[in-house]
């Protein structure tokens, strides 16, 4: 999340974007630098010129944003089953998460196809409204991401320690891309540190609008930050709920051995057309030892330390 604002419309972005320097080796997409993050073109040309067009950001709108591999999906389906629970009761058998990869739950703002509004699910009619973006805090409309009174929604943000963000992602790219038809062996780990090291940054403006939620916390303490969560949404337990072990009820339903566990995100593919396993593996803190040499180790903690440096962030 940066603080500068893109001075440039992004309906100019077809006009140039062959201006922006290219990223080829990092599969599955062809990337662009543009104001300081790589994305892919794709998504600077189509996604974000639609979402500037269609979407209309409302007050009560939740936001889920997060870099990559810092457990979106983990998120995703805590943040469904909390706001969805009078409906849809976490004990419940037939719990949507039981049926659907988180993903098709929570959608990405980015992959919304507004071309067939009428034909999203739920997603877009329900109140309060609950999307996830991996799109930078810059590249965010201004009605979203703008500092001023107008400025819609809430916005909940992941992050996690950027080692094990680095090989959870280059483990689920190797595994995504080989199933694209590329050849996974050829993505090494040095290249994913290498291409990984090119930046990453936070900001702590909008603190009242802005939960912050760190991955290795909430695995150490799933409960306290679910209530957070809910608290933040809008949507406090109650003392009912509490005595009824909803919020355990939920951390069970959301674990990654319950979801892993589900057929549909054993065989199954979601919308965004990917293996629903890929998005399930070990999920600890510190697995990047098994894979990182110290000296990469020492690189990347050194060029996280560089840029948070004058944040007021931690990790
Ligand atoms: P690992 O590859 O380290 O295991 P994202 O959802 O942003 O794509 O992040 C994926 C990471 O979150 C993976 O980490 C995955 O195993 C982990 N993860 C997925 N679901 C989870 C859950 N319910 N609880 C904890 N971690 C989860």
């Amino acid at each position: 999340l940066l603080p500068s604002r893109p001075a440039t419309p992004h309906s100019d972005m077809a006009e140039i974007l062959p201006s922006l320097p290219l990223e080829t080796r990092c599969p599955p997409f062809h990337l662009r630098l543009y104001k300081g993050f790589w994305q892919p073109e794709k998504v600077l040309v189509e996604n974000i010129p639609a979402i500037n067009a269609h979407f209309e950001p409302r007050p009560s709108d939740i936001f889920l944003a997060s870099f990559p591999k810092s457990g979106t999906t983990w998120l995703k389906s805590l943040a469904f089953a909390t706001l969805n629970r009078a409906v849809h009761s976490p004990f419940d058998v037939d719990h949507p998460l039981c049926r659907q990869n988180p993903h098709d739950c929570v959608r990405f703002l980015e992959a919304i196809s507004f071309d067939e509004m009428e034909h999203e699910p739920h997603v877009l009619r329900s109140s309060p409204r609950v999307l996830a973006t991996h799109l930078p805090y810059s590249m965010l409309p201004e009605r979203i991401a703008g500092d001023g009174e107008g400025s819609m929604g809430r916005i909940v943000y992941i992050c996690r320690e950027p080692k094990d963000v680095l090989v959870s992602g280059w483990l689920f790219t190797k595994k995504t891309s080989s199933a694209l038809g590329l050849d996974e062996q050829s993505y090494t780990l040095q290249e994913a540190f290498d291409l990984f090291c090119e930046g990453r940054c936070e900001s702590l403006r909008r603190p009242g609008k802005v939960l912050f939620l760190k991955y290795e916390e909430m695995l150490r303490e799933p409960a306290s930050n679910l209530r957070k969560l809910a608290e933040f949404m809008g949507c406090k337990f109650s003392k009912e709920e509490e005595d009824g072990g909803l919020v355990d009820a939920i951390v069970e339903l959301c674990s990654l051995h319950k979801l892993k566990s589900m057929e549909v995100n054993k065989n199954g593919c979601n919308s965004l057309a990917v293996r629903n396993e890929a998005y399930f593996r070990k999920g600890m803190a510190g697995d990047w030892s098994n894979h990182l040499t110290p000296e990469m180790a020492q690189k990347l903690d050194k060029l996280v330390e560089d840029a948070l440096q004058g944040s007021g962030l931690d990790l």
